[in-house]
């Protein structure tokens, strides 16, 4: 049995992680460190325990404790790390970059350090999650690849930028066995109903009007977030120690396009509902240092990893409007204080 530390596995894509590894994985005892943060949520790993008893367990453990961390590795003696905890939203980067410097960076050192001091073996990987923003942005032409410059543009960005190096000069220093992902826009099930997709669909549901920064030409490069974790997969089985692999889907939409692709979709599926009215787009003031298009080339992933996505937009958006209808209540118990005040903050009045 191999012992995998999943980081942030109470959010949203490490959760829907969680879910498939131990599915398709059935040599992995997960063992799942998280915060439980404002995104991360136990309802998310609901049934996990009992379903898959001895080959998962769960932790809350706050990775910018060193101490702790520390503890858990050493008596854990892992063979791998999959690391998605981070503060994984830009707006609330802009709002307040320090818990950002803080759970990415240093809370990333923090395992770095406890990786490589308590590792089982030589051959224990540690594989960091990370993100295409930290490319900044693309004009209108041109794909990201490995060998694109970085130059993040948010704290939010920076931060992750930052975690990448370090993981690299982990590798280069101590010989320690990393792999790097850079992902693009992920969507599904269990997102926090903050970013794009899950908020315009909570939004539309409750009449309220549909915030698109700027004119909404930014154009952003979807995958459905089971397609991005069979890439990660994939990447800690087969990637090679101090590479970066580039996951995306070739998906590329501009904002308001997929805003209206969403109502559309959502007055197909509440057609019935008389009660559910057409949500009108609100143009808001634009995001500062709002990157104008993310576009990823996954050629390296494919021909390496043999990554492949399978599921198509038009069927994984269909997927998520109807999870989220169907979810009403997970989503509605996530609307605390916080959440309110946060959205007061970020969006006024609007
Ligand atoms: P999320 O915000 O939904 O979840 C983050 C999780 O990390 C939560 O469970 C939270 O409780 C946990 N966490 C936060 N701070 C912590 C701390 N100090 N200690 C322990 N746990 C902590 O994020 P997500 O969208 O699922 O993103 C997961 C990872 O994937 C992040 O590293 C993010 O940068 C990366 N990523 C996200 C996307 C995307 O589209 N969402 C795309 C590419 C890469
Ligand atoms: O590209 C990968 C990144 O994708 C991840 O690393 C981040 O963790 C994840 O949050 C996401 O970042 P974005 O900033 O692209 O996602 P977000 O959902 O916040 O916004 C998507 C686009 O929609 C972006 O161009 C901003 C725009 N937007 C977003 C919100 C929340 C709006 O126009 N209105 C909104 O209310």
């Amino acid at each position: 049995m191999m012992k995998i530390l999943v980081t942030g596995g109470a959010g949203f894509i490490g959760c829907n992680f969680v879910r498939r590894a131990l599915r398709v994985k059935k040599d992995w005892k997960i063992i799942v460190a998280d915060a439980l943060t404002y995104a991360g949520n136990l309802e998310n790993l609901e049934g996990l325990k009992e379903k898959y008893n001895d080959r998962y367990d769960f932790i809350k453990i706050d990775i910018r404790d060193k101490e702790s961390v520390d503890e858990l590795f050493k008596k854990e003696k892992f063979d791998g790390v999959i690391h998605f905890a981070a503060e994984s939203h830009v707006d609330r980067s802009i709002l307040g970059p320090l818990a950002f410097v803080e759970t990415n960076v240093l809370g990333s050192v923090n395992l770095l350090e406890a990786s490589r001091k308590y590792f089982k073996s030589d051959k224990s990987r540690f594989l960091h999650i990370s993100t295409d923003e930290v490319y900044g942005a693309l004009g209108d032409e041109g794909f990201f690849t490995e060998e694109t410059k970085i130059v993040p543009s948010s704290p939010y960005s920076a931060s992750k930028a930052s975690s990448d190096l370090f993981v690299l000069a982990y590798h280069k220093t101590y010989g320690l066995n990393v792999v790097i992902t850079r992902c693009c826009n992920n969507y599904g099930p269990y997102q926090f109903p903050e970013k794009l997709i899950p908020f315009m669909i909570k939004r539309a549901l409750d009449g309220e009007p549909l915030p698109v920064y700027g004119d909404g030409r930014n154009v952003r490069d979807w995958i459905f977030v089971d397609d991005h974790n069979d890439g990660t997969i994939l990447a800690f089985e087969k990637g090679r120690a101090g590479e970066v692999y580039n996951l995306g889907a070739r998906c590329e939409k501009r904002n308001i396009d997929l805003v209206k692709l969403l109502i559309e979709k959502l007055k197909a599926c509440l057609k019935d509902k008389k009660d559910f009215k057409e949500p009108e787009i609100a143009f808001v003031k634009d995001r500062p240092g709002h990157d104008f298009r993310y576009a990823i080339d996954p050629s390296k992933a494919e021909s390496e990893l043999g990554f492949k996505p399978k599921i198509s937009f038009e069927e994984g958006i269909d997927l998520t409007v109807k999870w989220y209808i169907e979810n009403e209540g997970w989503w509605r118990r996530i609307i605390s204080g916080e959440y309110l005040e946060y959205v007061e903050k970020q969006y006024g009045g609007k």
